[in-house]
């Protein structure tokens, strides 16, 4: 392992650094992972790389991502060395789910269903071989995040028998920070950002944004801004909200 906290780094930056080192002298590699999706994730593993030599990242694996998204992936894994392990929806909710709903539920009843079908239960079914996770979440990314912490019990996917930790290093990271340092440091991103993107999910479920539109807008936008939460991080909705008009 590398102490690689440095002197003259932005603050936010060091305190990753330090919440990341806290998750990996805890948790060994088999136990926690990176939960990798987009570019607040890409700035995780560029940062974990100096501190440890091993770890693990995992991705949800919608079947609903941009192809853009697949190949990003494909560059962050050829970048790093890294293998990112795909985790995919269990094929019989799918097809249970697509032979009742189709493939567009979500502009009719909500994203939550088809949410649960193909990211939230993946999720759970990883986390159970998981202690801990790190995510790529930011307080200024929705409202839904303003109390974000550093660490905190997962509450939505952690039991009394079985608790999970998560760990959100760039909690206090703007979105000009994340791009700043992926400037600044030459790693890989979507090319959908070149495209207006900001926030990405999946391809139904995102659209560009305006220069001075919230990233969030982006997401769900038919959808009330205080529920913009897919279930992975649902402890968030469950916490108060601020409202921002
Ligand atoms: S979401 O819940 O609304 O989709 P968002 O896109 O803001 O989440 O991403 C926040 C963090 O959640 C990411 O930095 C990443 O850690 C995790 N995440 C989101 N989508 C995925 C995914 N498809 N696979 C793995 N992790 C994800
Ligand atoms: Fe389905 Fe959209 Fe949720 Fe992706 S973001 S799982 S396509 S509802």
């Amino acid at each position: 392992m590398t102490n690689a906290i440095a002197e003259n780094e932005p603050h936010y930056e060091v305190e990753a650094r330090r919440v990341l080192l806290d998750a990996f002298e805890r948790y060994s590699p088999d136990r926690l992972a990176i939960s990798f999706s987009g570019a607040e994730d890409v700035v995780l593993i560029d940062l974990a790389r100096e501190l440890v030599d091993d770890f693990a990242v995992f991705s949800l694996d919608t079947g609903r991502l941009h192809p853009e998204t697949y190949r990003f992936i494909e560059d962050v894994r050829r970048f790093y060395r890294i293998d990112i392990e795909l985790v995919s929806p269990n094929a019989d909710d799918l097809a249970g789910f697509v032979k009742e709903k189709g493939l567009f539920s979500f502009f009719e009843d909500g994203h939550q269903e088809c949410c649960t079908v193909r990211k939230t239960d993946p999720l759970r079914r990883k986390l159970a071989d998981l202690d801990a996770w790190i995510t790529g979440q930011r307080i200024d990314q929705s409202v839904t995040r303003v109390n974000l912490e550093h660490q905190e019990d997962d509450t939505a996917f952690g039991t009394s028998v079985h608790p999970i930790e998560k760990f959100n290093p760039l909690a206090n990271w703007s979105g000009q920070d994340v791009w700043a340092y992926i400037r600044d440091h030459g790693v890989p991103y979507n090319a959908l950002h070149d495209k207006g993107f900001v926030s990405i999910g999946c391809e139904p479920c995102t659209r560009a944004v305006g220069p001075h539109e919230h990233e969030r807008n982006g997401r769900w936008w038919w959808e009330d801004g205080s529920a913009k939460e897919c279930g992975l991080h649902a402890q968030n909705i469950a916490r108060p909200i601020r409202i921002v008009s």
